[in-house]
This record gives C-alpha cells, sequence and structure tokens, in this order.
C-alpha cells in the first residue's frame, strides 16, 4: 500500500486508533491481491452524496492500488443488478454495494458468493440476504434522533419555553431502503411523547410509517404530498414543522410550502429538517428556508469502507464496531457505524466550511 498523503490523512488520523487496534494493519504483503479490482454499485446521480461517495471511494481505494469499476444505476434496481452481474463475471475481487432497492439483491448476491466474491454493504443494507459481508453506514437511528430533538428544541418543548400546541407533517424515505425505517423510528422516540402529550399535533392524522414513504426519495413526490397536505388540512391553520429526511425531499417540501404563500413575515416557513448538507440545502439553510441537515461525512464513510475491502482482500477480519443492530433478516451484519452531525445556520462553517467538506466559495 501506497502512502496516503491527501486530505484523508488527516481523516484517516482520527480514526486510526479504533481501525488500527483491530485490523492487522494494511501493510502485509500483498502480493495475490496488488492487481485486485473492486467494483463499486451506486445509486443514482440525482444526489451529490452519492457521486462524491463513488469519487471518494474510487480514490481511497487506488491509494490501496486497486482498480475499480464504478457504476451508477440510475435508480433503476434492474440496471443496477445488471451491473453487479457484469461485475461479477468481469472477475470483481469484491462489490461494495449502496442499493437502488434494499430488497431485491438476494439472487444476484448469492451469485456473488458463489464465485467467492465478497460483498460490502455501503451505507444502505441488503436486506433478506444471507450474502452480505459486512456493512458500513453511519448510525441511522441517531439521525432521526438529531433530527427530531432539532425540532422539539426549536419549538422550545425540551426548556418549557414553548407549550404548544404546534402543529407537525412528517416525512418518510424510500421504503425499500433500510435507512428509512432507522431514521423514521429514530425520529418517532423523539416525538412521541410530545404528539402523546398534545403539544405537537400531526393535523393530517398521518402518523404510519407506510403512509409516509416517498419512493427513491424523490424531492417531486415530496413536494406533492406537501401541497396535498396543505390544501386538506391547513386552510385554516399554520404548520409549524415538518420531519423531512433528506435535503432532496426538503427542497420538494419548502417549494409546496411557497407555493402556498409560507415565507412571509406574515406567514413565516415552518422548521424543516434534512439530511445529507448537500449545498444547496446548506444555502438554504444560510437563507433561512431550511432549517437543519444531518451531516454524515461521506469521506469517512469511504476512508472506513476502503479499510474494509483491504482487510478482506487479505483474509483479515475488518474493524467492526457494532455486531448488533443490524439484522437484514437472514443474519446480522457487523458494521462499522459513524456518526451523524446535526447542522444548522449557527455552525455550518464550523462542521462543513472548516472541515473542507463544502467549499465557501460554493455558499453566497
Ligand atoms: C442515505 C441518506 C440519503 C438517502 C437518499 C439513504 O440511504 O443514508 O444519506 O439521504 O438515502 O439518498
Amino acid at each position: 500500500m501506497r502512502a496516503r498523503t491527501t486530505a484523508a490523512a488527516a481523516i484517516a488520523a482520527a480514526l486510526s486508533l479504533s481501525l488500527a487496534a483491530c485490523s492487522g494493519g494494511d501493510s502485509e504483503g500483498a502480493s495475490s491481491t496488488d492487481d485486485a479490482t473492486v467494483g463499486i454499485a451506486m445509486p443514482t446521480k440525482t444526489s451529490q452524496r452519492w457521486i462524491n461517495d463513488g469519487d471518494n471511494m474510487v480514490s481511497e481505494l487506488r491509494q490501496y492500488g486497486y482498480s475499480t469499476t464504478l457504476k451508477y444505476a440510475n435508480n433503476s434496481s434492474k440496471t443496477q443488478i445488471e451491473q453487479l452481474e457484469n461485475m461479477i463475471q468481469g472477475g470483481a475481487d469484491v462489490l461494495v454495494i449502496a442499493a437502488v432497492d434494499s430488497t431485491v439483491l438476494g439472487g444476484v448476491l448469492k451469485k456473488a458468493e458463489d464465485a467467492g466474491v465478497p460483498v460490502i454493504g455501503y451505507d444502505r443494507l441488503p436486506m433478506n440476504t444471507p450474502d452480505v459481508d459486512y456493512y458500513s453506514s453511519f448510525d441511522n437511528l441517531k439521525v432521526g434522533q438529531l433530527q427530531a430533538m432539532y425540532i422539539v428544541e426549536q419549538l422550545g418543548l425540551v426548556n418549557g419555553s414553548g407549550k404548544g400546541p404546534f402543529n407537525i407533517e412528517l416525512f418518510a424515505g424510500s421504503a425499500d431502503d433500510n435507512n428509512a425505517k432507522y431514521f423514521f423510528k429514530g425520529a418517532m422516540d423523539v416525538l412521541q411523547e410530545y404528539i402523546d402529550s398534545g403539544q405537537l399535533v400531526v393535523k393530517s392524522g398521518e402518523t404510519d410509517f407506510k403512509n409516509l414513504t416517498t419512493l427513491r426519495w424523490d424531492g417531486r413526490l415530496a413536494q406533492k404530498r406537501m401541497a396535498k397536505v396543505l390544501s386538506s388540512t391547513y386552510s385554516d391553520a399554520k404548520l409549524d414543522a415538518v420531519l423531512s429526511p433528506y435535503d432532496g425531499m426538503s427542497i420538494g417540501i419548502i417549494n409546496a410550502l411557497k407555493a402556498d404563500g409560507y415565507g412571509t413575515d406574515a406567514k413565516p416557513l415552518p422548521l424543516v429538517t434534512g439530511q445529507d448538507a448537500e449545498t444547496p440545502s446548506v444555502q438554504a439553510i444560510i437563507d433561512r428556508e431550511q432549517s437543519e441537515t444531518v451531516y454524515k461525512d461521506t469521506r469517512k464513510l469511504a476512508l472506513v469502507t476502503a479499510h474494509m475491502v483491504n482487510s478482506v482482500l487479505h483474509g483479515n477480519s475488518p474493524v467492526i464496531s457494532d455486531t448488533k443492530t443490524y439484522d437484514n433478516g437472514k443474519k446480522i451484519v457487523p458494521a462499522y457505524l459513524l456518526e451523524p452531525v446535526s447542522v444548522d445556520r449557527t455552525n455550518y462553517k464550523q462542521v462543513l466550511v472548516n472541515s473542507g467538506y463544502i467549499k465557501a466559495s460554493d455558499l453566497k
């Protein structure tokens, strides 16, 4: 392995203690793996985060000297399965997969297993298959908790400065993405007591996960549902907060709110959460349209995942931080989970700009 000389060095240093503790190191004799190829399957280019994820994975793996095949599936699970089949047939030595639809990969992952190709679930866990070896992600429950904590703190429900009742509407991510359930559960763990006490009111009455999901996290679908809820339920009432699990959906939700007349002094926008700290949403936070986002440092995720790949290719056990949480229906998948961070106007500079995650020049 070549020495790391890039910005990744700083992150590597931060993670190195825990990683070095259990892996047996990076520098074992690698003759049989030096020319290994890693297949990287990413879901879509419609969101900046996945473009960064793909680029980061390629550059991290290059630093180990590995070749990569990076494919985006245009949010089509059929395309992703074909891409994975091609990677297996083409002799990939490891697969790193961020699923489009986490529930339909069983067949192709069985082919990987039969071909002796280890599989790492990247951020999204392949479900109902024994043929996934490791999982790298963030503490997904905490993502939802952070979004909901932001809402109840800003409404003054935690320190008692605001009594309510406040009106809130809830959104969830794609039903076929295991993460969506974790985000929603984490949020409801925080919100439920305030809903039970009547301080938070979901005026539409829509509180069941299955009625709140948004296929493929599509911002246009979120916009449509927000518009529908506003016209059916809020003609005489004011909406105070929206739980949105993802920045791309928050943009759609804010569009619907503005089209309904929100965003003026007389009718201010409600609190709107988000996730991924994508540049347009951080700009919307600066512009006081979106309130919050959850930052997940995808540079660290790539670092951890590349380290996992390297360990697997050397026949070592990768560093794992969690062996209990991620039951995919067939097995508990050993995971390395990173910490998410809540970001708003007060800390975006320190957290996102000073860390180099977003360039100051990309923000107005
Ligand atoms: C990821 C989120 C992302 C969402 C939509 C989830 O699986 O964990 O970071 O916002 O997909 O792309």
